[in-house]
Parts: structure tokens; C-alpha cells; sequence
């Protein structure tokens, strides 16, 4: 089963800002603090929807709809929570962590659609592998085999990687293959069709040969499809991310090569589907595409779990040299001692399919064993930009290297690194480097502790700052007297708040360990881990009045919630004589405090 940790949706939702996400969808205007419009989910001429940059939720005076980003985004994209999540996630550029879940583990608030639905959508998915297989034999698909018989492909490879051909026309599959208005959400589920401007819905993938992209347990969970027809603008398109398919976490052809051999003895990573099918015919079985995105840690990750020795093949240009310093500075903080990473850079203009028809298995796997080391690509980049002759350009070599190494965790290949600097130093000994390593380190770890610190990277909120502060110390909790009225309020974390202030004034000798070992097994668990080491830097004698300070301030945004769902309310429909005192005496308080 697999879910998204709380951690990154914390994270995730820290760093987003609401403005940004609700004016992407609707007009809103700032007046005063907040941003006002017209309200998406009710019909209205005069604005009531609000949206509060400070404290990041919309809430709308009117309907009464509120909440804060994911809310807005289930709420007026119609997607589910882990949808909305994606979308979030999207619009940061980054992906999302799915991790497996074992069923006993309890809140199921984040899981993926549901384990029925994934299944049926690998089964759909395989459905159309098939059928895409089928056409490549018809008739009609006769261009589509010539292409692949003019690249070199025979019947075996063809079939080894399940190559297919998806039909010219715009709802051939769709309506060879869907029985149903079931099969049709999920075709459209999997990225499988397109929906026009006016409605109109087609198939993705037209007359292209099709390329299934498997996950490691062989369910097809993606196409790449090649176009035939030499006039089309986009030479492959490729399926969206999906609830089954996370482009990041894929690399295209390990399965395949994996089916081969359970164990390889390497993995070479090229950049496409043509690359790894084409040196396949040759014989080398194993190629591995990422698909179409630079390497990630992931792919690392999924790599260095199949083998010990991963080359990668980049082009011979200055771009090929900056998609290999860029995957350098991806792979140094994953390395580990007994792996081994080399670069290899291909003459101009050529890729692995062209190179290996010039120049045969053998020739190309000659260029494999030469491929040149992680650590002396890294050098030669570095020395570029320094003049060794120089004391400063030496100074200058070392503080770019530095760093570098210092992210390494591998002990034996750090050393060969530091030893290689010491070399061109002109040091005689590593222990030299170290001293410099320790002290940027320390350097380092100062800035971090100050701007660093996880906590402060996620945005301090008044509720952070408060759970914080009490996992911390416990005894705190002796400070928040009424706890009543901080129940029944909408706002992100009190109910773990109140959790934790029942949990301390129950146990008034619990200590931080107790706390984060009763929630071991939560979702909240790493979110209270990362706080409850929070370097807070308040001094211990103020810690009372800081704490309490902020639980004022809580009470008072409460107050504020609840008067402005009173005045609300007061628009639309009677206040009761109770809710008038109510509303009369907050307006009262809460001036005073103005
Ligand atoms: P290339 O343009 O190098 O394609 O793109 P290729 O693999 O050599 O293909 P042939 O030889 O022209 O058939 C490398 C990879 O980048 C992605 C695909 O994953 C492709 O395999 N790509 C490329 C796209 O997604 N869309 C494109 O339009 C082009
Ligand atoms: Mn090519």
C-alpha cells in the first residue's frame, strides 16, 4: 500500500503560498491585509471570499466555505486529497514521495484511490499493451513495421520490450478496447486520452509506436509513443504523471534488463527509448532510460538496489558535460564504498543506437570500460575554472571542492577524493584536507543551525511554535488552563495540540521521549521529531512567558475566527439574541486589543 508521508505534505503546504495557488484560478484583489473576490463556490455579485496571505486560508463570508490550500484545491479542482497533493506538487516542481505502507500502520486519510483502482488500472493498461501489440501485425500498420525493420529491430527485441503500434485514428483504441463508462474514467485515469477545448475526448497516442514503460514488478503503468510520420512537431510524446506513473521514479527498460539477468553486473543509463532497445539488439541487455527528466536521487537509488557498477552516457558536448555535472551533484551525497559510477561521453552528434550500428558491441563496449571516473570528471571540471599555477587559484580549487566533498558519506571514496586534492595542493598528506573539511564544516553547520533549521524552513506558525515548544518541555502544558476553548476550531494542528495537552496534563511527569514513542507509529511521528529538536534559541527563564504569549495569540485568532463566522452568518440569516451577545461582546474584547 502506498501513501504520501505527513512530513512532505507539511512541508509541501509551508511552501506554497495560497495567493498564489487561488489567483492562478479566480480574480482576487488585495484590500487591506487580505485578497477578496467573488466567491468560486456560491453565486455572488459582491465579493465575500477572502483569502489571508498571513495566515494562508480562504474563507468565504458568504457560504461559509474555508479552509486552507489543499482544501481550496480539492474543493475547486474536484480532486482528492492525494490528487490535490499531486497538483501542489506539480505546480513546486517536485515529486511526490509515495512510500509502501504496511496495513497495519493506521490513518488511511492519504492512500492512493484505493488499492481496487490501481489494480484495475494496471490491468487496463496491460489490456491495451496487448492490443497495442496486435496492431503493430495488422495491415494497416505496415509503415510503423517498416520504421522499426529500417532501425534495426527483429521480432525478438520487438516482443522482449512488448513494442506496439497505436492505430491512426483519433478513438480507435478507446472504443476497440473500453466496455464501459468504468474502463473509460479509468483509460482517462491512466493519461490515456486527451479532452479538447469543446469537451471532445480522443486517444493520447495515434499512429506511434508504442513503447510500454513497466515498473519494477513488470505492471505497465505508462506509454512513450514515437511518431512514424517524419512532419509531426513532437517526435515522442509520453504519458502524464498518474496516480500509477511517477516519472521520477522510473527508469524505462530495468525491467527488462532485470528479466534478463536478476543481477547484472552493470547498468548503463542512456537517454532513450530507441537507445536502450537499439543497443539491446546488439546484445547489450542492459540499458537503462530515465525518461526524459534529469537523473534523480531515485533513479540512483533504484540503480545501486540492482548493481554495484552504473555508467551513464552523456552526450560529448557542453551540454552533455552540464547534464553530467548535474547528475554529479545528485549522485556525491547517495555514493556509497563498493559502488562504482562512471561517465561516459559520446563523439558529437552521435547517441548509443547510431554509435552502436558504427561500431559494434565490442566497439561500444570498449568505450564502457573506458568511461572515466566520477571523481576525475569532477576535477577536470573544477581545474577549468581555476589556474593551478597560482597560490589563489589553488585557494580557489579547493574551496569549489570542498564542499563537494564534504557531502560525501562513502569514507573510501572520500578519501581517493581527498587525496586527489591534496595532489594537485601540492599537500603531502590527507590529514591537511581534513583540517580544511573540518573547518568548513563547522562554518556550515553555523549557518544552518541559524537559517537552516527544518523547522523555520517550514514556516514558524503560531501552532508550530506552540507544539514545539511543549513536546520540548512537557510541563508547559500547566500553562493552558482552558482547554475547552480550543476545541471544535478549524486550524491546522490543533487537534494534535490538544492531543498533546491531554497526553502531558494525564502523565505530569512525561518526558519529550515519552511523547515521540507514543506517537511512533503515526503519521505525525517525523513532523514531531523535526520539532521536537527545533533550535529554538528562546532562553530557558523565558520560555513560560513565550509559550503563553503564543497560546494568547491562538486564543485570540479564535476569537477572531469566531466573530467573523458571526458576522458572516449575521449577513445571510438571523443571529439568535445568544449569538448577538456573543458577537457584541468579541467585537468589544478584541477592540480593546487593537
Ligand atoms: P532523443 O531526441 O535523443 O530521442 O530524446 P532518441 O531516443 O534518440 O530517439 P530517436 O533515435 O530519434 O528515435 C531522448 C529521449 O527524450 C525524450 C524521450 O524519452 C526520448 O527517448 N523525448 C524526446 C521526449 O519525451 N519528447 C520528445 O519530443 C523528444
Ligand atoms: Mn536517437
Amino acid at each position: 500500500m502506498k501513501h504520501i508521508p505527513q512530513d512532505f505534505i507539511v512541508d509541501l503546504v509551508a511552501r506554497t503560498n495560497i495567493v498564489d495557488v487561488i489567483s492562478a484560478r479566480i480574480k482576487i484583489k488585495k484590500k487591506g491585509k487580505d485578497y477578496w473576490g467573488n466567491c468560486p463556490f456560491h453565486n455572488e455579485k459582491t465579493p465575500s471570499f477572502s483569502v489571508s496571505e498571513k495566515k494562508q486560508i480562504y474563507y468565504c463570508f458568504g457560504c461559509g466555505a474555508g479552509g486552507y490550500t489543499i482544501d481550496f484545491i480539492m474543493q475547486y479542482d474536484r480532486l482528492s486529497f492525494p490528487e490535490a497533493i499531486e497538483e501542489l506538487a506539480t505546480l513546486q516542481g517536485i515529486t511526490v514521495p509515495y512510500v509502501d505502507k504496511s496495513p497495519n500502520q493506521h490513518s488511511n486519510k492519504t492512500q492512493i484511490s484505493g488499492q481496487n483502482t490501481r489494480r484495475d488500472l494496471y490491468q487496463l493498461m496491460e489490456r491495451l499493451a496487448n492490443f497495442y501489440q496486435i496492431q503493430l501485425n495488422e495491415s494497416s500498420a505496415q509503415k510503423a513495421k517498416d520504421y522499426l525493420q529500417q532501425r534495426g529491430l527483429d521480432a525478438q527485441v520487438i516482443e522482449h520490450y512488448r513494442i506496439g503500434y497505436a492505430p491512426d485514428d483519433w478513438n480507435k483504441t478507446s472504443n476497440e478496447i473500453l466496455k464501459n463508462d468504468q474502463e473509460r474514467k479509468l483509460y482517462d485515469q491512466a493519461g490515456m486520452q486527451v479532452t479538447n477545448d469543446n469537451g471532445r475526448q480522443y486517444d493520447r497516442f495515434r499512429n506511434r509506436i508504442m513503447f510500454p514503460i513497466r515498473d519494477r514488478q513488470g505492471n505497465i503503468i505508462a506509454f512513450g509513443g514515437r511518431t512514424i510520420n517524419s512532419k509531426e512537431n513532437a517526435k515522442y510524446i509520453n504519458s502524464p504523471e498518474t496516480s500509477i506513473f511517477h516519472k521520477g521514479y522510473q527508469l524505462y527498460g530495468l525491467y527488462e534488463a532485470l528479466q534478463i539477468n536478476r543481477n547484472p553486473q552493470q547498468l548503463l543509463v542512456v537517454e532513450g527509448y530507441m537507445d536502450v532497445v537499439s543497443v539491446a539488439q546488439f546484445g547489450i541487455n542492459y540499458a537503462v532510460a530515465a525518461l526524459g527528466t534529469a537523473t534523480t536521487e531515485e533513479h540512483i537509488k533504484l540503480l545501486f538496489r540492482a548493481t554495484d557498477n552504473v555508467i551513464f552516457c552523456f552526450d560529448g558536448d557542453e551540454a552533455g558535460r552540464r547534464a553530467a555535472w548535474r547528475a554529479l551533484i545528485v549522485l556525491l551525497p547517495t555514493l556509497l564504498d563498493g559502488k562504482q559510477i562512471k561517465f561516459v561521453f559520446l563523439p558529437e552528434g552521435e547517441d548509443p543506437d547510431t554509435l552502436i550500428r558504427k561500431e559494434g558491441k565490442t566497439g561500444f563496449e570498449l568505450r564502457i570500460t573506458q568511461g572515466m571516473a566520477l571523481s576525475k570528471f569532477l576535477f577536470e571540471e573544477l581545474i577549468k575554472q581555476v589556474d593551478l599555477k597560482t597560490s589563489e587559484g589553488r585557494a580557489k580549487l579547493s574551496s569549489l571542492a570542498l564542499p563537494l566533498i564534504a557531502q560525501i558519506k562513502a569514507q573510501s571514496f572520500s578519501l581517493n577524493l581527498k587525496q586527489q586534492l591534496g595532489d594537485y595542493l601540492g599537500f603531502l598528506d590527507v590529514s591537511q584536507i581534513d583540517k580544511l573539511l573540518e573547518q568548513h564544516t563547522d562554518t556550515n553547520k553555523a549557518e544552518m543551525t541559524v537559517n537552516k533549521s527544518p523547522v523555520i524552513q517550514m514556516k514558524l506558525t503560531t501552532m508550530r511554535i506552540l507544539i514545539g515548544l511543549l513536546v520540548q518541555n512537557p510541563e508547559l502544558a500547566k500553562l493552558v488552563s482552558d482547554v475547552n476553548a480550543l476545541r471544535n476550531v478549524k486550524l491546522a494542528g490543533i487537534e494534535l495540540f490538544l492531543e498533546l495537552l491531554d497526553l502531558c496534563h494525564h502523565y505530569t511527569n512525561i518526558n519529550t521521549a515519552q511523547i515521540l514513542a507514543k506517537y511512533a507509529d503515526t503519521p505525525v511521528y517525523k513532523q514531531l521529531t523535526i520539532l521536537s529538536t527545533w533550535e529554538h534559541k528562546y532562553p530557558d527563564e523565558e520560555l513560560n512567558m513565550i509559550f503563553s504569549h503564543t497560546l494568547k495569540e491562538l486564543y485570540d485568532n479564535i476569537l477572531c475566527q469566531k466573530r467573523d463566522e458571526l458576522i458572516a452568518k449575521d449577513r445571510v440569516f438571523k443571529l439568535t439574541e445568544a449569538e448577538k451577545k456573543e458577537l457584541a461582546t468579541l467585537i468589544l474584547v478584541l477592540s480593546k486589543k487593537d
